[in-house]
This record gives structure tokens, C-alpha cells and sequence, in this order.
């Protein structure tokens, strides 16, 4: 049987479920092209917004590294460590939207098969800021763009009408999804912060305001950590750090945890699969849980700014993948999608030694 690598997700073709993630990857209709021609289905731009944005004056994303045999972590480059780790305090894309309307048409008039979703954000405080999405919205579907990406989930904004203090409030998520939903002519999509105790909450507010897709995880709220030496944030400026994001490895079981609410909660939604994926093994246990599509950033960023290696990594892995599997009648993603979602459980409903009986702590 012959193994088909793609999907339709939130009723798109993608010729196959892995995109590029909203950050510096699709920072540029060149970086976008490039990764089109590496061979990922589908890229989310870099987020593009209304507001005036202006980065720190240093580095904005580091690597965590950790020596084998050893509890050491450092971002300090050192031979024969194993990544653990990205850390960034990298806000939204600093280009204008005058900038990537032109860009947006250009890629997909080059590349119409591909699948560019537009990553957009603006505040939620008033009617104004509130209009703002619908701006974007016009803008960036009138040139072409595939679909929408909302920004409930930047985890370093000041403003608390923005990024991951909307993806904190089941009111404005709702309010937010809804208003682009007014203008939308393709599918929107809402991406969720992972730092509140219940994302199904969040997930179900979106989904009230008409969201098609959910896309977890964006990072996780993180410090770098202190060097031992200089007694410095390994990432500071002039000594001093904010809370930032956490991605790549570390993040993995944590965004799975996250990701397996979400689908047990809405098992019938559409889910799009972030965090720490880097080669098909990864990608796989959020198809295993019910995602259709994955996005990939962190492990991206180390591999040629695009991940050439990686996406191809990806694809001969589903095709490997479905070529073993051909004798239980699979061919694409479809056929064993959700397989192990009902398998995470209440942890009274592990089973015990034969002998022992618990019941969640209660009383028999
Ligand atoms: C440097 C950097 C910049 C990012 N910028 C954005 C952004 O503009 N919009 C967004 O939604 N997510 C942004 N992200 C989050 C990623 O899209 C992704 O959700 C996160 O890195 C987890 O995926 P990973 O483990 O593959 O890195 C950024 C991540 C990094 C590392």
C-alpha cells in the first residue's frame, strides 16, 4: 500500500503535517521560501502586529546545553553536551505590517500548494485595540494568507491586555476569537499559553468564540539560570532578566501533559502539536494523542535557521513509520491519529498489585 504523507487539517491540504513555528524561522518571506523548499508543509509566520515593538539590547535567544554523567546545565558553548533547552525574551516581528503584506502575496503566489498561516496579535483593552485583529485579519487573508494564528500565548508582554494575559482570560479569549472570527474568511486558529492550571478552560473559551484549531504549546514562563562564577544570569542585560520562554526538549512531556487535556476534553477538535518536537519519535506521541498537525521552532532554529535536516527527518519518519505499520492497514496520519489518547488516565485507574486496592486516597 502506498504511504501518503498528507492532511487536511481545519479543512486545508497540507502535503504533510509539519510546519514551521511562529518565530525566527518564518521571520521572512526568505526564510519562508526556503523552508518551502526544504519540504515542510506549512509554516506559521513570526507574529505580526500593530503595536510598536522594540527587543532588548542583547541577545534575545540562548541554547541551554547538558554534560552527560553530570547534573551540569549552562548555556556556556562546551564540547560533547546535549541540547536541553532554548531560552528567548524575543517579543513579536519587530517588521511593520506594511512590510509583510507585499511579502505574504509574494510567497504565496510563488508557492500556492504551501500553507501559510499568518501569526497575528493585538491588545484586547479596547474597541480600537480590539479592531486592531480585524485589521490584520483583512490584511493578511486579502493577500493570501491560509489561515489565521492568534497570539493568546507570548509569555513576555508588560501589557496585560496582550499575548499570554489574553491566553489567561477565558472572557478575553473568547472576545478576541470572536471578533476575528467576524472578519475571517479561513480557518483561525487560537494559540494557547501553557502557563494557567486548566488549558481545557481556555481551549473551551476559544472554541465558544468560534476558534477552528487549537496550537499548544507556545514556551513556558522561565529563567535563565545564574552562572556560578560571575553570579550572572547567563541571559541578561546590564545584569538584569524578565521571565522568558522556555522550548526544545525540556518542554516535550510538559506540553504532552498539556496537549493530552486539551484532546480528551475536545476529542472531536482539531489540535495542532507544539513543543520540543525534533525528530518524527517526538511528532509522533502528539498524533498518538489526537493532534493532526505539528510545529517545530527550537529545533529549527540549530539546524541551518529552517531545518532542512529536521523536516527531512520528519517525513522519512511518517513514511518509514506507515510503511511498518502498512500490515495493520495504515497509510496516513488519519488511520492511527488519537490512538493513545483514552490511555492517559485518573491515577486510581493504574492498576495496583492484586492484592492492594486504592482508591484516589479515599476510604474503600
Ligand atoms: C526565539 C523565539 C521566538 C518566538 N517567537 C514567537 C512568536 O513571535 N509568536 C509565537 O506565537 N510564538 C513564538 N515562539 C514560540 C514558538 O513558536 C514555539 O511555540 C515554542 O518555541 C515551542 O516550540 P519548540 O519547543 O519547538 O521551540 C518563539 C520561540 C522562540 C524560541
Amino acid at each position: 500500500m502506498a504511504v501518503d504523507l498528507s492532511v487536511t487539517f481545519t479543512g486545508l491540504q497540507f502535503e504533510n503535517p509539519f510546519l514551521l513555528a511562529s518565530a525566527p524561522p518564518t521571520e521572512s518571506d526568505t526564510n519562508i521560501m526556503r523552508a518551502f523548499d526544504a519540504g515542510w508543509g506549512g509554516v506559521v509566520t513570526k507574529t505580526i502586529g500593530l503595536h510598536p515593538v522594540v527587543n532588548v539590547a542583547g541577545p534575545k535567544t540562548n541554547f541551554t546545553y547538558a554534560t552527560p554523567e553530570s547534573f551540569h546545565l549552562s548555556m556556556r558553548k562546551r564540547a560533547g553536551t546535549a541540547l536541553h533547552s532554548s531560552w528567548n525574551w524575543e517579543l513579536i516581528s519587530d517588521k511593520p505590517l506594511d512590510w509583510w503584506i507585499p511579502r505574504i502575496a509574494r510567497i504565496k503566489k510563488a508557492y500556492p500548494a504551501k500553507i501559510l498561516v499568518a501569526s497575528i496579535m493585538a491588545g484586547s483593552g479596547t474597541d480600537r485595540e480590539l479592531e486592531h485583529w480585524q485589521e490584520l485579519a483583512r490584511a493578511c487573508q486579502n493577500e493570501g494568507a491560509d489561515a489565521f494564528e492568534l497570539n493568546l500565548s507570548c509569555p513576555h508582554m508588560d501589557r496585560q491586555d496582550m499575548g499570554s494575559n489574553i491566553g489567561k482570560d477565558e472572557g478575553l479569549i473568547s472576545v478576541v476569537t470572536q471578533v476575528v472570527k467576524e472578519v475571517a474568511t479561513v480557518p483561525v486558529w487560537a494559540k494557547l499559553t501553557p502557563a494557567t492550571s486548566d488549558i481545557v478552560a481556555e481551549a473551551r473559551a476559544s472554541f465558544r468564540g468560534g476558534a477552528d484549531a487549537i496550537s499548544s504549546s507556545n514556551t513556558f514562563p522561565s529563567l535563565p539560570l545564574i552562572d556560578l562564577e560571575t553570579l550572572d544570569f547567563e541571559m541578561n542585560v546590564d545584569g538584569f532578566v524578565s521571565s522568558g520562554g522556555l522550548g526544545g526538549p525540556a518542554i516535550l512531556p510538559q506540553s504532552l501533559a498539556k496537549m493530552a487535556q486539551l484532546t480528551q476534553a475536545f476529542p472531536d477538535r482539531a489540535f495542532s502539536g507544539i513543543g520540543g518536537i525534533g525528530e518524527f519519535a517526538h511528532a509522533l506521541n502528539y498524533f498518538l494523542l489526537g493532534c493532526g498537525t505539528v510545529q517545530v521552532c527550537t529545533a529549527a532554529m540549530l539546524d541551518h535557521a529552517v531545518g532542512p535536516n529536521v523536516i527531512a527527518r520528519l517525513k522519512a519518519g511518517l513514511g518509514e513509520f506507515l510503511e511498518r505499520h502498512a500490515g495493520r492497514g495504515w497509510s496516513r496520519l488519519e488511520d492511527f491519529r488519537g490512538l493513545r489518547r483514552d490511555h492517559v488516565v485518573a491515577h486510581s485507574k493504574i492498576r495496583r498489585p492484586a492484592t492492594r486496592e486504592y482508591h484516589g486516597g479515599h476510604e474503600a
